[in-house]
């Protein structure tokens, strides 16, 4: 769910995120790893500037971000979020 990934996430996060190597050290998954969010460490410089600025443009409303934040997180690690 990528909708409002620019108001969750900073450019650089998502630059970071998408040049790692393994994504889950920066992001913990508890998926099992044929679905977890593959690496993108090869994909040229050029093209991660490209998505990383059109995913950084994707903003929400704070009251949608707040809800939204809550449910991704603990989808995703099985944690309670704490603010
Ligand atoms: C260029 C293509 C892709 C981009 C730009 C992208 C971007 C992202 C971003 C920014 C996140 C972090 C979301 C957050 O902060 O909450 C994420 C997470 C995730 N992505 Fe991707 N993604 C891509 C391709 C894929 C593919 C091909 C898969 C599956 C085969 C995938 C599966 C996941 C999963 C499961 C997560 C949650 C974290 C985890 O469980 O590892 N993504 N993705």
């Amino acid at each position: 769910m990528l909708d409002g990934i620019g108001s969750l996430r900073s450019e650089q996060w998502l630059r970071d995120y998408l040049s790692s190597p393994n994504p889950q050290a920066i992001l913990p998954s508890r998926l099992k790893k044929q679905y977890q969010m593959p690496s993108y460490a090869r994909m040229s410089d050029a093209d991660r500037a490209v998505l990383v600025q059109y995913m950084a443009g994707l903003k929400v409303k704070d009251w949608y971000l707040a809800d939204t934040k809550k449910a991704e997180y603990e989808k995703l690690t099985g944690m309670e979020y704490k603010k």
